[in-house]
């Protein structure tokens, strides 16, 4: 990956980072070595580090090239002991991974995805031990008009709102976004109460690649900007993403 890429992944998901870090630490407090599930988990971008943090990953993934990957990536990280991988979809989470087993479930970037995205959180939900935390990114319509917009696509920005599923074309790589009001629904069907909700690549897609092309100082600006953002719930409904943090609903 060259610099530019990094600094770009760098700012795209430390909101994540901070949002997640902060959730453990405030409601699984002390607790070292994390049961994780990364459901769609891909090439381990979440799942290694989290390894390297000396948590248990269990990575679930149907594409066997990103097996591949994360199996190198961990390799590489001295990790590969605490990160096991399947190679199924998220429709048959249930019954793979044991019931109330796990500490943290990540699903970042895959209810876009997934044939039925209440189906799969509520699988996720039960795979929860009883204080366990679900950790969920989703891409958000609004944000992606307002890039398509920026990019010069004007046409491509008004199709993703007038489309039910928010995409901006027949060649939109995703097929489903959700709104922030559609991604808060989804929790309590599936038994699950969203404690945080963050805006996440607020401005971090906007802004021009020059600005990060080798510059330390306007990196270290734009992930302050972001963080401020992610906390404002004001810029919720024009961001690229929104990171929602659950936990289980009392009874569930
Ligand atoms: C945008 S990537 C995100 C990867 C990883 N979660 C991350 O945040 O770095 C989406 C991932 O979802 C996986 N995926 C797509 N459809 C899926 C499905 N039906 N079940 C499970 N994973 C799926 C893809 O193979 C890909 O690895």
């Amino acid at each position: 990956m060259t610099d530019v890429a990094n600094a770009r992944r760098r700012i795209r998901t430390a909101v994540v980072w901070d949002g997640l870090s902060a959730a453990i630490e405030a409601r699984l407090p002390g607790r070292t070595q994390l049961d994780v599930l990364d459901v769609g988990g891909g090439t381990g971008g979440f799942a290694v580090p989290l390894a390297q943090a000396g948590h248990l990953v269990t990575v679930l993934e149907p594409n066997p090239d990103a097996l591949a990957a994360l199996e190198r990536r961990a390799a590489e990280a001295g990790v590969s002991e605490r990160v096991r991988w399947v190679q199924a979809d998220a429709a048959d989470l249930a019954g793979l991974v044991q019931p109330g087993g796990c500490d943290l479930v990540l699903c970042h970037g895959v209810l876009e995805h997934v044939d039925d995205p209440a189906a799969v959180l509520a699988a996720v939900a039960g795979t929860l031990r009883p204080d366990g935390l679900v950790s969920v990114l989703v891409a958000n319509p609004n944000g992606a008009a307002l890039a398509r917009a920026v990019a010069g696509h004007l046409d491509q920005a008004r199709a993703v709102l007038a489309h039910p599923a928010g995409r901006w074309g027949e060649r939109d790589p995703l097929p489903r976004r959700f709104t922030p009001q559609q991604a808060a629904a989804l929790f309590p069907p599936a038994g699950l109460a969203v404690f945080a909700t963050h805006g996440v690549r607020v401005c971090a897609d906007l802004v021009p690649g020059a600005l990060v092309e080798g510059e330390p100082d306007a990196i270290a600006s734009l992930l302050a900007l972001e963080a401020v953002l992610a906390e404002h719930p004001d810029f919720h409904a024009v961001a690229g993403q929104l990171h929602l943090l659950a936990s289980r609903l009392p009874g569930s």
